[in-house]
């Protein structure tokens, strides 16, 4: 079971990072303003990713990640696409960059926290 955990893990880890990599070069050319007709395609993509990130955590916690760490994961999920579907309406005008920042950044950390759960599923033993 623990093995089936570990490769289920190693697979949606993989994808969460393809899916970054896809997100943040969507993300890149709406900054410069290209291809802002994807912004849907990003959405739904980053959508996505936090659902597997969630299936990631939920997994850690059959595997034995500490409870805390798996439901801050949870809840940052739900954070960072709860801001991303606002940041349209936050801080118009110039310092608009500044939201945008912050979701770059969110969106990194969910990466960040796929791969920290990726690794502590694969160094987990029964
Ligand atoms: C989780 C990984 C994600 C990454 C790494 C990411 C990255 C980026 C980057 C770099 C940009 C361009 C700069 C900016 O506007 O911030 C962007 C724009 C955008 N993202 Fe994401 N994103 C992610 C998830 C999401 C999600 C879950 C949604 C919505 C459900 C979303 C909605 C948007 C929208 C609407 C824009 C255009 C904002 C604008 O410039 O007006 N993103 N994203």
């Amino acid at each position: 079971m623990l093995t089936l955990m570990k490769t289920a893990a190693l697979v949606l880890q993989n994808a969460i990072r393809l899916l970054g990599v896809i997100l943040i070069a969507l993300g890149i050319m709406f900054w410069t303003g290209h291809s802002l007709d994807l912004i849907r395609v990003h959405m739904r993509l980053g959508e996505v990713l936090v659902l597997l990130l969630w299936v990631l955590a939920g997994i850690g916690m059959r595997a034995g990640v500490r409870p805390g760490f798996a439901l801050g994961t949870i809840v940052y999920g739900l954070f960072i696409v709860m801001f991303a579907l606002r940041m349209g309406g936050l801080l118009a005008g110039g310092a608009h960059v500044a939201i945008q920042i912050l979701h770059l950044l969110f969106g990194l950390g969910a990466i960040g926290l796929a791969e920290s759960m990726g690794a502590k599923v694969k160094r987990a033993n029964g």
